[in-house]
């Protein structure tokens, strides 16, 4: 139990308005200093130059969504009728049961009804909480389109910069008293870290908040863990161990190629001519997407990556019609012989003419090994692609060796040439929309930390790192060298 005398002093330091001092008393929901702070701030949201977006961010178990529902609930809720609040949790680790768990333990002095059919809790002023469960980023969109005066997210880091901007879409009010406002909870690491970190912790750290205010979250913030939690805690290894029990989060260790720059390596054009040698990389999936990069090396030994194909759930077949298809896309140079000439011309007869790539114009085209091993029924995916013209080969699966391939290409755009920084080698197209969004969000993985966290894309499509694996088996499989020996002693 925490002392309301502790409380009130607590609150007092944080910098709570006494109205909302009054407002937790009465609700008899008594924050902890952590919180508190976190409360503070959003306050700070009534100001018209205040903030808009609250997060509250850090290790695991530190009292943030206990802090969330409190905020919205018993502060925001109670001064504001008919105020309405979205509240996103990801389902899995905090389902419905558990926000019936907290409301009942919160709300328990504040009159309200709940509708768990409807998932919206009401209290008797007309303000409301809808509670929005999501497993995948695309079950937000059941709640879009609406509008909402307050939206809290936990596990903000889960979600993709993209969504996170379509919720900030419907954070909006009609009510003159009211500005709108996003309260958001989370751990370091996940796919939206970098942009969390970004749009969050940079500025707090920097002392330079505008529209944000950053609540750092430690696990011995919360009196009411259990030891055993942080014990459980203190066995993570690696940045998992940093990011939740230390919240930390400066884990370059969470992201893996930290050296990618959209300005520097996303290109906008690329002359198709200015290619000496092309070549292709598939990564495989039927419920998973099916990857097929192009790409090309110029005269100077730089390698684009022009285009891309991403697909699921569709067979060999179709695949190979729009492989075929994004390869005709393309341009190279060819020598064509002139009219009326017969075709083993003389080059001074024959010009020098852009014609539509072909598939035979590819030095290689690789795959992953699972294309190659045999499926129940004898065949193999690499043979269902060869009945429809395409040839693949095995690819360089060494993974470590693959991305510090790829690490080597980005180059250190960082650091200045004159001061030996690396020049990068290797650029995407920014046709390449799955590439260069999976790119960003790879992790390390924390019991191998040199290799890429394996994950998988959700029930959506949405994540996964194939794109990154055809990018890998397309840097790291060289052309075949041909080599002449001579035969000695026959
Ligand atoms: N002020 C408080 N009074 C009573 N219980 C609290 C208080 N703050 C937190 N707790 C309890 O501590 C436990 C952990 O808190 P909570 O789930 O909010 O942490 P969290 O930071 O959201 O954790 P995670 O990082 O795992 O999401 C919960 O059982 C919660 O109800
Ligand atoms: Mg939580």
């Amino acid at each position: 139990m925490i002392e309301r005398e502790t409380f009130l002093n607590a609150a007092v330091v944080a910098g709570c308005p006494e109205d909302q001092t009054r407002n937790f008393i009465t609700a008899k929901v008594l924050l902890q200093e952590r919180q508190l702070i976190a409360s503070a701030a959003a306050r700070l949201c009534d100001q018209p130059d205040g903030p808009t977006a609250i997060g509250y961010g850090g290790a695991r178990g530190g009292g943030k969504s206990h802090w969330l529902l409190a905020q919205m609930g018993a502060d925001d809720c109670q001064r504001v009728p008919g105020l309405k609040c979205l509240l996103l949790r990801k389902v899995g680790k905090a389902n419905l049961e558990h926000f019936e768990d907290l409301r009942r333990r919160l709300f328990n002095q504040l009159p309200h009804d709940f509708s768990a059919f409807r998932g919206i809790l009401s209290f008797n002023n007309g303000s409301r909480i809808i509670a929005g469960h999501f497993q995948n980023e695309k079950d937000i969109d059941a709640y879009l389109g609406l509008e909402y005066d307050v939206i809290g997210i936990e596990e903000a880091t889960t979600l993709t910069a993209r969504k996170y901007q379509d919720i900030t879409t419907c954070c909006r009010t009609s009510k003159p008293n009211w500005r709108p406002r996003i309260y958001s909870t989370t751990n370091p690491g996940g796919v939206g870290h970098a942009w969390y970190r970004t749009k969050f912790i940079v500025p707090f750290q920097g002392a330079k908040e505008d529209e944000t205010r950053f609540i750092p979250a430690r696990v011995s913030d919360n009196s009411f863990n259990n030891p055993e939690y942080r014990k459980v805690l203190e066995h993570l290894s690696g940045w998992q161990k940093r990011a939740w029990l230390d919240g930390d989060w400066d884990i370059a260790a969470g992201q893996y190629f930290t050296t990618l720059r959209r300005e520097v390596h996303v290109i906008e054009d690329f002359d198709d001519t200015r290619a000496r040698e092309w070549f292709a990389a598939l990564d495989y999936g039927f419920a998973h997407y099916t990857v097929v990069l192009l790409g090309c090396r110029d005269g100077d030994g730089n390698t684009f990556i022009v285009d891309e194909h991403a697909a699921r759930l569709w067979l060999p077949q179709r695949h190979a019609e729009a492989i075929k298809a994004m390869v005709a896309r393309h341009q190279m140079n060819g020598v064509v012989a002139m009219r009326g000439q017969p075709r083993l011309s003389m080059r001074s007869q024959a010009e020098v003419q852009t014609r539509p790539l072909m598939l035979s114009d590819l030095q290689r085209f690789v795959a992953g090994a699972d294309v190659f091993s045999r499926q129940s029924d004898g065949t193999t995916i690499a043979g269902q692609y060869e009945k429809h013209g395409i040839t693949l080969r095995v690819a360089n699966t060494d993974r470590v060796h693959g991305w510090a391939e790829v690490m080597q290409g980005f180059g250190e755009p960082n650091v200045g040439l004159a001061e030996g920084g690396v020049r990068p080698t290797l650029f995407i197209h920014k046709r390449c929309a799955r590439l260069i969004e999976t790119l960003p969000a790879l992790q390390h993985d924390p019991n191998r930390p040199e290799d890429v966290l394996k994950v998988d894309a959700d029930e959506d499509g949405v994540g996964g790192d194939d794109a990154a694996d055809a990018l890998r088996y397309l840097v790291a499989t060289k052309s075949r060298q041909i080599r002449e020996m001579k035969l000695r002693g026959l």
